[in-house]
């Protein structure tokens, strides 16, 4: 019999979790104006709503909170987390900054300075806050994601892959000057937690050299990333996770990186650099906006609990259970006739709200509507990928209606047991059974001008 995962952990401190009632649940989605951002986490039974800063940390990553040096200047932290990105990502600069938004301010302020309206960033479905970093200076982000992303049962093994075609489109309709770079999101977490193939990334690099523009990671979950191309990609199944990080980070100038996710740590992020001329360049920005070059808006004990979480997300037995974890809830979600986004991405199950709730129209929002019925049937909080995110245009202000209405349900790193995997899905099939009773979806009561979703509220229609 083939052996099922099981973590390569044991479990030595608990945290223990308070069940609610459906009752107490209605009530609380109903003060929090139905967005689950404004619900308390204590009224959450099982908390999917993001894999950022909600893994658990090692014992020896808490050891590294102690050893941390605070100095402010030249910390051995600092140097420790140099050497460990030199050695895992193969980048021999990088900047500290608080988290991953914040590695892209000051990389884009560096590449496009506050205002660029003339500038396009292309890449693979551009993550929200980098889409909001680079909107916010008047530039555009051009999704280039192939097609297959965009249909939730092709089972294409690299749903990130950049499509080469519309990326050389754009590379030929703009000079390089009005491209400050190409991003590709590594895993791609707006199409679901799809990885990107090493072919494409190399494909992606040479296209972008022959251009003369920069190509830079969203690094955020490059560890999951490679372990899709080891366990999907023809000639990587004999490589290593760490061999196949370095072969990745060869084909690019950079990266920016939300180490909340793939660092295992719960706040911290860095813009890493093969050229020490952008990294100089940068370094000012950095200082103005984050902290001196050595801790960057993390404390110094951060930087060494995520020099060791860059080395644990990176051996393959963490891998194969995290994202073993994630297929079995998927395929759990499968079996119950709840239809997810296929293949089963690496952080998270996508459930189709399109599917789930054919009979709710899209400015009701369905996915939204998932996510609030799921939290009342089970304590369950997911989070709304689809139209709410998607935000409106800023020139036309008309909502913008992605091609996919999804509910996420992102595990974090290390924090569940299969048991709540199978609570979740149980829940899930629970509420397919009910959905047909459940005619309508909301209207949206008030909304900020950028990014809404964290702050919307709304009522039942
Ligand atoms: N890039 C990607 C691909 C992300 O998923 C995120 C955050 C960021 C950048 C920004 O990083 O949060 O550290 O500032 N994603 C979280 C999520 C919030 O829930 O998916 P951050």
């Amino acid at each position: 019999m083939k052996l099922p995962y099981a973590e390569p952990y044991r479990i030595k401190v608990v945290e223990p979790l308070k069940k609610t009632t459906a009752e107490e649940r209605k009530k609380a989605i109903e003060r929090a104006d139905f967005n689950l951002f404004n619900i308390r986490s204590e009224e959450v039974f099982i908390d999917l709503l993001t894999d950022s800063g909600t893994g658990a940390m090692s014992q020896y990553q808490w050891s590294e909170i102690m050893l941390g040096d605070e100095s402010y200047a030249g910390a051995t932290s600092f140097f420790k987390l140099k050497d460990t990105i030199n050695e895992v990502l193969g980048m021999p600069y990088f900047l500290p900054t608080h988290q991953g938004r914040a590695a892209e301010n000051v990389l884009f302020q560096t590449l496009m300075g506050h205002s660029a309206p003339e500038m396009v960033v292309p890449g693979n479905s551009h993550f929200d806050t980098t889409k909001g970093h680079i909107e916010f200076r008047g530039a555009r982000a051009i999704d280039c994601t192939i097609d297959e992303a965009f249909d939730t049962t092709c089972k294409h093994p690299f749903k990130g892959n950049v499509d080469l075609a519309k990326l050389e489109a754009v590379l030929k309709e703009y000079s390089p000057d009005r491209i400050p770079l190409v991003l590709i999101t590594v895993t791609c977490n707006s199409s679901g937690g799809q990885p990107v193939s090493m072919e494409n990334i190399r494909e992606v690099s040479s296209l972008c050299k022959k251009h003369g523009v920069t190509v830079f990671f969203d690094a955020a979950r490059f560890a999951e990333n490679a372990y899709f191309i080891k366990t999907r990609e023809k000639g990587y199944s004999e490589k290593s996770i760490k061999e196949i990080v370095l072969e990745m980070f060869s084909y690019v100038d950079g990266c920016t990186m939300s180490a909340k996710k793939d660092g295992i740590v719960n706040i911290g992020g860095f813009i890493a650099f093969r050229n020490e001329e952008l990294y100089n360049k940068a370094s000012t920005f950095n200082i103005i906006y984050e902290g001196y070059l050595t801790y960057g808006g993390m404390a110094g004990r951060d930087l060494g609990a995520l020099s060791v979480g860059l080395k644990e997300s990176t051996e393959f037995s963490y891998l194969e259970s995290r994202i073993g974890q994630v297929a079995y809830l998927g395929e759990k979600c499968v079996e119950y006739g709840v239809d997810v986004q296929q293949p089963f991405g690496g952080h998270a199950i996508f459930v189709d709200a399109l599917k789930f709730f054919p009979h709710v129209p899209r400015d009701q929002f369905p996915a939204q509507l998932l996510g609030v019925e799921l939290y009342i049937e089970a304590g369950v909080r997911g989070v709304e990928i689809g139209t709410l995110l998607a935000d409106r245009d800023p020139v036309s202000r008309e909502n913008r209606y992605p091609r996919l209405e999804l509910l996420r349900l992102a595990i974090p790193r290390r924090v569940y047991t299969r048991s709540h995997m199978d609570y979740i899905a149980a829940g899930l099939a629970n509420l397919k059974e009910r959905s047909e009773k459940i005619k309508s979806g909301f209207e949206i009561v008030s909304e900020a001008p950028i990014m809404r979703h964290f702050t919307i509220k709304l009522k039942r229609i």
